[in-house]
């Protein structure tokens, strides 16, 4: 298991190109199943999740190649039963389980566990998939869908306790692109993600409308057909590395981003006192950290609003940022596990019923630490940026499912950072 040191202290400046997007690449790679022919995917990010969603195409029968961040996969021939030993390893493949039971009639994908960032049921894309004629059953940890005379298009409100579902939606809406009759999802997630598989299998030849808004209509189609696609930016890398620069740069630019998908990561680094400026396109912006900083508060809520995937991030920022911060993640109240590791590191962070409350500190200090997930592991990374001496991280898988070559990228920015192969 790799480790990664952090040595505090180093200034960045530079520039680094963002990678296409990981949760809208999972998607759009499991959507090739709905079609016998080719679908080239570009820009897909290289990291473990995408490997892992690869994996289970292959393990399906697809025919998969994968070079410089394109895919091109083809699902001439598939089985209907997602290996258990890839499954488990990845929540995000339970959206094979949509496009299986639309093509195949029936689907088995084993029953995902809860995780580190909380309980995280199923029930919403369950819901979703019944109204549109699937039988639903569990059987030794599976979750087996049939739909022997195929499915057919329902209205549908797929509002949970905690929100809209994203990959709840993009299920619904992929098994509703292939059912008789029209589909119209109502409380819909609205992430640019939905919106980029919705373009995806809209370019297959699907007729899909609204997608990017709370109610998308669905116009099933007999078959969808080749396709060619380029993902679209990662909002959520941009957003880490624009809460690096903030922290610890002196200008900094990142490259291939989408200003439209960054506005609440924007603005709650503006209010924090630093700078962005986007060039014309809105596709390259540059971070420059300010002088007057000063605590905020956030909640976490579906796009448009701050994502919870940037929360930790924001946390990690937020420990060095003077005064006093309050940040309630609405929708995963459980995902503050890196809180814990930043108070090893000296933060002043209490967290109470799914918000914590950060009191700025000057520094913090280097300390052994373990990522707990994905965006947890990288608010530890950007806390060990600025912190004095240098930072041991382990569990560094977590950060690997989801950045593309993070060492890499803040080595060109300038940090001082080294992977330790054990
Ligand atoms: N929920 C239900 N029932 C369901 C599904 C979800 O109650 O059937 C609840 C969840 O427990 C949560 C809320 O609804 O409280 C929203 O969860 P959602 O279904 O939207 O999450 P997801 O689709 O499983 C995606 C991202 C996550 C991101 C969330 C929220 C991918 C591959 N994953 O997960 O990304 O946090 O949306 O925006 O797109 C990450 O990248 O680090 C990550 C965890």
């Amino acid at each position: 298991m790799d480790k990664l040191l952090v040595h505090g202290g180093s200034t960045l400046r530079g520039s680094v190109n963002i990678s296409g997007s990981k949760n809208a690449s999972l998607p759009i790679l499991a959507a090739a199943i709905l079609t016998g022919e080719d679908c080239i995917i570009r820009r897909v990010p290289d990291v473990s999740d995408t490997n892992y969603m690869i994996q289970i195409l292959s393990a399906l029968g697809a025919d998969v190649e994968r070079s410089s961040g394109t895919v091109r996969i083809t699902c001439a021939e598939i089985s209907d039963e997602a290996p258990y030993e890839l499954v488990r390893r990845m929540r995000a493949s339970i959206c094979v389980m949509g496009p299986l039971l639309a093509r195949k009639g029936r689907a088995v994908v084993s029953l995902p566990g809860g995780c580190v960032i909380g309980d995280r049921p199923v029930d919403l894309h369950l819901r979703g998939l019944q109204a549109l004629g699937a039988k639903v059953e569990f059987e030794g940890g599976n979750i087996i869908l049939t739909a022997p005379d195929g499915l057919r298009g329902a209205e549908i409100d797929l509002r949970g306790t905690h929100g809209p579902t994203v990959l709840g939606t993009d299920n619904v809406m992929m098994a509703a692109t292939l059912a008789d009759g029209i589909t119209i999802i109502e409380s819909a997630a609205a992430e640019p993600e939905v919106l980029d598989l919705a373009n995806f299998l809209n370019a297959m030849g699907a007729k899909i409308q609204g997608a990017g808004t709370r109610r998308i209509t669905i116009e099933g189609v007999k078959q969808l057909h080749a396709v060619e696609h380029t993902v679209i930016p990662d909002r959520i890398e941009a957003g880490t590395f624009m809460a690096a620069a903030a922290l610890a740069g002196d200008g900094v630019t990142l490259r291939r981003v989408n200003r439209e998908h960054l506005k609440a990561i924007t603005a709650a680094i503006v209010k924090s006192g630093h700078t962005v400026t986007f060039n014309d396109a809105g596709d390259s912006c540059t971070i420059h950290r300010g002088e007057n900083l000063q605590g905020v508060d956030l909640v976490t809520a579906p796009y448009p609003g701050y994502p919870t995937d940037m929360q930790a991030q924001m946390t990690a920022l937020l420990a060095t940022t003077p005064g006093i911060s309050v940040i309630k993640d609405t929708i995963f109240p459980q995902r503050f596990m890196h809180c814990a590791e930043l108070k090893r590191m000296g933060a002043d962070i209490t967290v109470d019923n799914g918000t914590a409350i950060v009191r700025g500190v000057t520094q913090l200090s280097a300390a052994p630490v373990m990522a707990s997930d994905l965006r947890a592991s990288a608010a530890l990374v950007l806390a060990a940026l600025t912190a004095k001496g240098s930072t041991e991280i382990s569990r560094l898988y977590h950060i690997d499912r989801g950045y593309e070559h993070i060492d890499e990228k803040l080595l060109q920015l300038g940090a001082t950072v080294d992977r330790v192969r054990l």
